[in-house]
This record gives C-alpha cells, structure tokens and sequence, in this order.
C-alpha cells in the first residue's frame, strides 16, 4: 500500500494538473493578407498585442499560395501532395468537397483536439465550396460551437451567409462581415472560459482584406467573379495618399523570365492607379480585423489567468502580388509576395519583441500547436514544431527549407483592365533555403523552365542565375559554382516533391542515410559532386496539367548515395 498510494495520488494529481494546465489556442487567420506590401505597418493592434507580446517570424512561408489548399495543409499538417487537395474549382476539385473525399472531416486538426481534452470553437471562412449547397453534406466535424462563412456570400464584405452550430444558413446584409467574425469570437471565448474544466481551441478566420468575390455554383462548378475588397464605413476614409511601395519588382522595366511571366506587358497608369486603390481598400478592410483583435484582447485581458495560459497566433491563409513583377492583383505564384507571410505568435515562454528567421511553413502549426499541447506527434505529419518557446530553441535543430507547390491556373482577380482573366501553366515546384550562410529560391515549371534566386543580394527576384554559367558570382554562393549548386536543389526538390512525414522535414536523411549529410552545406561538399551531377534524375513535367497527376511529373523519387560515387575515391 505505502507503494502504491503515493503513485496514486502522484497519477491524480497528473490528470488534474494535465487538464487545467494544457494551454489555451486562439488561432487567428486573416485571407491574402501579405507580408512584402507592409500591410502589418498599418495595424497598430497588430504591433501592440503581437509584434511587440510575442515574436514574429519573418521567414513563414504558406506551402501552397490558395486559400483552400493551403488551409487544408494547415488543418491537417500534411503536405498539399500528401492531402491532394490542390485547387478551389473543377476539373481537379478543391474546397470542401474534395476535403471530405479525402477523409479528413474525420481525422483533422479539432477532432484531435477534442480527442486531447480540448473544446473547440471557429468563427468565419473554413474553406472553398463550403457552401449553402455542401454545408450539410455532411456536416463538417468536431467544432463545439461554430458561425462559418459559406459560399456564395462568404468574401461578400456586406451580405455574407453563414450557418451557426449548423442551423440552416441565413444571409447577412448590412452587417459588416468582420465585425461579425469579431462578436462570435468574442462570445465564442466567453464560452470557452466558462467550460474551465477543458483547454481551449478558437479559431477565427475574417476574409479581410481579401477582394470581394462572388462564388456562383453552375453544373459545371463555381464561377468566380473578384472586386476590390469593401472596407467597413468607418474606415473607408483612411490612407488616402497611400500607395503599393514602388519595390524594384514593382511593374519593372523587364519582364520575368519564365512561363506567362514572360509575357506580361508593363502596367500603365490607369492600371497603377487601379491597383493603388485596390491596395488602400486592402488597408482599409485590415482595419476591422483591428477591431477584431483589439475585442478578443479585451475579452482576454478581463481574465488574466486564461491570458497567461493562451497562446495567440495571427497569421494568413497565403500572400498577395499587386503589380510586384507587372502581375495584376492576385496570388497562387511561387514569389515571395504570395508566399512569405505573417506569423506571429505570443503566450507562456515565448519571447516578446522578437524577430525570428528560422524557416517555417503552415504545415509546421499543427505540430508546433501538439508540441505545446503535449500532445504526441503523428508520423504522418509532413511538418515540425516551430521552436517557439524559447527551451524549444534548446533542443529543435529546425531544418533550413521549405517545399512550396502549386497546380492549377493562376486565377487574375482584378481583371477590369487586364482583359486576361487567368494564366494557363502555373504549375510549378518551388523550394526556398533558408541558414545563415545562404538564403536561395529555386523553382522548376511545368513548362520544365527553372528560376534561381540568391535571395539575400536579390530579394526582389530580379535576377535569374539558373543560366549563370560565371562560377564566380559575386553573390553568397561565391564559392559555389551554379551548375553544382543546381544539381543540390535539384536533388532536394526531387525528394521534397513526393516526400511524406520525416522526409518532408529531413529530405538530406533520404539522400544520405548515413545521416551524415544535414543541410545543403553539407550537401555542396565535392565529394557528392558525381552523385549529384551523374547520377539524380532531373526534376521534370511532360505537361502542365492542372491537378497532381503523377504521369505528368517525370521522376517520382531521388536516388540514395551510394559509396562507390563518392568524387574522392572516383578522383584517386
Ligand atoms: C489527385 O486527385 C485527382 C482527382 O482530383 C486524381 O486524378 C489524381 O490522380 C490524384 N493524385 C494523387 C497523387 O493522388
Ligand atoms: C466538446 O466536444 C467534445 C467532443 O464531443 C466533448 O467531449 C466536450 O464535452 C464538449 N464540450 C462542451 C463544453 O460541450
Ligand atoms: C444577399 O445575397 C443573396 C444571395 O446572393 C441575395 O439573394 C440577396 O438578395 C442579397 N441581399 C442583399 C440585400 O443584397
Ligand atoms: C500622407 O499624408 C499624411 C498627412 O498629410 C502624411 O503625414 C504622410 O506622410 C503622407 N503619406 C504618404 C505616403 O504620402
Ligand atoms: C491602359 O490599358 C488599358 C487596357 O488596354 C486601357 O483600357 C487604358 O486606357 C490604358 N490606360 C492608359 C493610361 O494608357
Ligand atoms: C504552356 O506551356 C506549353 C508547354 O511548354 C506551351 O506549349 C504553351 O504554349 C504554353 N501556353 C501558354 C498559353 O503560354
Ligand atoms: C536557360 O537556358 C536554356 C537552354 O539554353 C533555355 O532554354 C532557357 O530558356 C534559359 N532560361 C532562362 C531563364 O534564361
Ligand atoms: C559583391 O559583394 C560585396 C561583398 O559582399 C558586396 O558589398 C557588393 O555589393 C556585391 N556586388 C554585387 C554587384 O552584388
């Protein structure tokens, strides 16, 4: 008995400590809000409750640039290849439909939460064609109280439709979407506080500054129609001699150097102002996500002890271009404007004030929000937790790059002027590289063209090295000469663009399986130059199909090291 008791007092003591210990989450997610136009400049709220309470990391990344893929990946933790829910629209649908099929209404991110202890609670946009048609077929699972936006009126600033706890939907009008979002988080939180005896989940996703578009279901899918975004009233008078920064990609002299990108004319001036204006009413509708912000912090401040045990985080479903490149208003391209975007992260052990440039991406959320949790980490995640807290940083050696993906057409949302409506062959595989030595982009198309960018001399992507055959640039990759380098990224893209669960997040351990090879450093080494040069498949496409059909995609796997390549043995 004298042995037992104190394991058993020791285990309830655990179980009631678990409970009320595990830390709270409010997840809040804006819709196309960019990093690179400094919106965050203009969102004082922003600045005070998490740029300066927490840290923000600069180099996250979202893993596919569209709303619904990309919050899919986020959902679930797993790669866009892996949950192959690649687009919003037809022939290869997206959106919730697609979400379902796939079996994740059953096995994503609140449902394992709920599993965990925890109660969940969302407010606002899940994801594409979740809709007044779909909403029911079936339900989506595991929310303890939900008011999602639904198609058609969910990016209607002014008429949205909805559906709470899965009543029947009603519409809006004249009610301001985001102040919407902004009452049901904070009553949602209320909720939240009340049930002390579980953790919590909330997740809050405005569409702001998103543009105001129209999703019309036809047999043949839904057609979209894009408008600028709809500020609130209030704030439709603000930041009237703002402009888009005039960047060195901004509508420059030269067009891009691959795909449609080459064959964008310049902007001219009524395009300019047109954009211009499109970027001020993007600050404009980021104002009510301010107000958003500013209630569930009131709310949270009024419960100082639910305060100290939450983890906060904003961020955004992708990016956004406006004239970056001569590109119209839109997004789903590999540049940084579309996929380097806000993540900021406050509570329990995280720095405040800081700035941090380890690369991360939204497939990395769930395991970092597990991580905080406790709760164990599955092997199919294709990501890993983001060393947030500052013991994380002690132990999590996070790897140096991030896999972005894309298949389908590049959509063009303000097309009053532009006559285009959409891009065919915007399907390409990007990979970004990220240490203190080297910071690099590298991208193969379905048109098998290659960019290559040195990102810390040339973070405006002006300069396409793929073809620099002058083994001295004068750039950081000095030592390494372009054709050698290329064969790296080329061998890391191969492993990363069909990768699962840990090869996702130590590709070098599949090409090296000694483990030890661990970074792109590592990797440049000359000894590998045979096996990288000689022996690894070319990362290909035979067409630029819109959905991730494998046939299309050349060699699916890298080849592993071999000794008998090793270029000293070979050179003696
Ligand atoms: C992805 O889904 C499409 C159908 O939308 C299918 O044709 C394709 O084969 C799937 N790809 C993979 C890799 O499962
Ligand atoms: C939330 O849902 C979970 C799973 O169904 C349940 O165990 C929990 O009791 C619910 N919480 C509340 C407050 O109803
Ligand atoms: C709101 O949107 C619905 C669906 O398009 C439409 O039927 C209704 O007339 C709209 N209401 C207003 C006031 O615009
Ligand atoms: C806009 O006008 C305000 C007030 O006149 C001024 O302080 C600010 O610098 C101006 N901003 C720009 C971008 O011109
Ligand atoms: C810019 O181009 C559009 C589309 O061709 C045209 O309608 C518009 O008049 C042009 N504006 C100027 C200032 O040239
Ligand atoms: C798309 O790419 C294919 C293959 O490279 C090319 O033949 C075709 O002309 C391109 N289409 C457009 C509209 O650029
Ligand atoms: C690089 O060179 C290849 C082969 O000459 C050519 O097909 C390709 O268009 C070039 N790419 C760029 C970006 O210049
Ligand atoms: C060349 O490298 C030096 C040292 O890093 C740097 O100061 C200079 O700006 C670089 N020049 C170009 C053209 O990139």
């Amino acid at each position: 008995m004298r042995i037992y008791a104190p394991t058993l007092l020791l285990a309830g003591i655990g179980a009631v400590i678990g409970r009320s210990t595990k830390p709270n989450f409010i997840f809040i997610m804006t819709d196309d809000q960019d990093m690179h136009m400094n919106s965050l400049d203009y969102q004082q709220a922003v600045q005070k409750h998490f740029v300066q309470e927490g840290t923000w990391f600069k180099k996250h990344f979202c893993t596919v640039s569209q709303c619904c893929p990309s919050r899919v990946s986020l959902l679930t933790g797993k790669a866009a290849h892996n949950t192959n829910v690649t687009d919003v629209l037809p022939p290869y649908v997206g959106g919730y439909p697609k979400f379902v099929e796939q079996g994740f209404n059953e096995d994503y991110l609140p449902l394992w939460l709920q599993e965990a202890g925890y109660n969940t609670y969302y407010t606002g946009k899940m994801m594409n064609s979740h809709s007044i048609n779909t909403y029911e077929k079936p339900r989506i699972k595991g929310w303890n109280a939900s008011d999602f936006l639904i198609d058609p009126g969910t990016y209607s600033y002014c008429n949205a439709s909805m559906t709470r706890n899965h009543e029947p939907y009603r519409y809006l009008p004249g009610q301001y979407s985001t102040d919407v979002i902004a009452d049901n988080a904070v009553e949602f939180l209320g909720d939240a506080i009340a049930a002390s005896d579980r953790p919590f989940f909330l997740g809050v996703a405005p569409i702001g500054p998103h543009s105001e578009t129209f999703a019309e279901e036809t047999p043949t899918g839904a057609l979209l129609t894009f408008a600028p975004p709809v500020p609130a009233k209030r704030h439709a008078h603000l930041f009237s001699n703002v402009t888009i920064p005039r960047t060195p990609n901004f509508n420059p002299d030269a067009p891009g150097t691959a795909s449609y990108l080459k064959t964008l004319r310049q902007l001219n001036q009524s395009e300019i102002d047109y954009n211009d204006d499109w970027y001020r009413k993007r600050l404009q509708t980021l104002q009510a996500v301010e107000d958003l912000v500013e209630s569930i912090m009131a709310r949270l401040t009024a419960s100082p002890e639910v305060l100290a045990n939450t983890y906060l985080i904003y961020t955004s479903d992708n990016g956004f271009h406006l004239s970056q490149h001569r590109l119209p208003p839109g997004k789903s391209c590999g540049i940084e404007e579309d996929t380097n975007i806000p993540f900021l992260i406050r509570g329990p052990g995280i720095a405040k004030a800081a700035v941090e440039h380890i690369p991360s991406s939204h497939t990395d959320i769930v395991p970092t929000l597990f991580h905080l949790a406790g709760i164990p980490l599955r092997a199919d995640f294709d990501g890993e937790p983001i060393p947030v807290t500052r013991t994380m940083q002690q132990y999590t050696a996070k790897s140096e790059h991030v896999n972005i993906e894309f298949w389908g057409l590049h959509r063009v949302e303000g097309n009053i002027f532009f006559g285009q409506n959409q891009h065919v062959n915007n399907t390409y595989k990007t990979v970004r590289v990220i240490s203190d030595d080297y910071n690099l982009a590298y991208t193969v198309w379905c048109t098998n063209e290659h960019e290559l960018y040195d990102m810390t001399h040339d973070p405006y992507q002006m300069t396409n090295l793929y073809n620099n055959t002058n083994t001295n640039t004068n750039t950081t990759l000095n030592t390494w000469p372009i054709q050698t380098l290329k064969s790296r990224l080329n061998a890391l893209l191969l492993t990363l663009k069909r990768c699962k669960g840990r090869d996702c997040t130590r590709p070098w351990t599949k090409l090296h399986p000694r483990g030890n090879v661990k970074n792109l450093k590592d990797a440049m080494h000359m000894r590998y130059d045979k096996f990288y040069l000689e022996h690894q498949p070319p990362v290909t496409f035979s067409e630029c199909a819109l959905g991730q059909i494998l046939g299309t995609e050349g060699s699916l796997e890298p080849v592993a090291w071999r000794e008998e390549w090793d270029s000293w043995s070979w050179a003696t």
